[in-house]
């Protein structure tokens, strides 16, 4: 037990550490992220990370960022950062090598955990079978 919580804080710290530093291929990315506004202009033959980010975004579809904290540099206007609803999406890839267990948290986080607040976006059809896709293939590139 100790030995997990010392992992535990070891993480956190890390988190904190990569924040700030603006590791992350999310970060370097930095202010390539389109914006809410940019977001409605998406080409249809865009990146799926990107069109991903903005399902992401939009407050009417995923809203992600409500709830959870990314490394995202910079954090996008509007949404309160250090939101700590939830488990911050880092190191997404490292921590779901399975894609479909990644896309079923997303499309219904009910069934990991019945009293979850997630709401179930796929079940309630709130975002889109192929916004989930994209929401997946930009977590794993975070
Ligand atoms: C209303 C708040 C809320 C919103 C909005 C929300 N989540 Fe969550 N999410 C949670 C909570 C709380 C958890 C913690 C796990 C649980 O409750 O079972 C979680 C867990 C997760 C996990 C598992 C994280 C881990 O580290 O194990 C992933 C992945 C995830 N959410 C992705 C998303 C994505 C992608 C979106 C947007 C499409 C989203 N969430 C929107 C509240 C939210």
């Amino acid at each position: 037990m100790l030995k997990l919580k010392t992992a535990l804080v070891a993480f956190g710290a890390a988190i904190v550490l990569a924040a700030t530093a603006g590791y992350g291929p999310a970060a370097q990315a930095g202010g390539d992220w389109p914006t809410d506004e940019e977001c409605k202009t998406v080409a249809k033959d865009a990146d799926t990370i990107v069109k991903g980010w903005c399902a992401a975004i939009n407050r009417k579809g995923g809203n992600c960022l409500a709830c959870h904290q990314a490394t995202i540099s910079p954090w996008p206007e509007g949404f309160p950062p250090g939101g700590n609803i939830a488990p911050p999406l880092v190191a997404m890839a490292a921590r779901f090598p399975d894609r479909a267990a990644l896309r079923a948290q997303v499309w219904d986080a009910t069934v990991v955990n019945p009293t979850t607040s997630m709401p179930p976006f796929g079940r309630h059809k709130l975002v889109s079978e192929e916004d989930i896709d994209n929401i997946v293939d930009w977590l794993l590139s975070i």
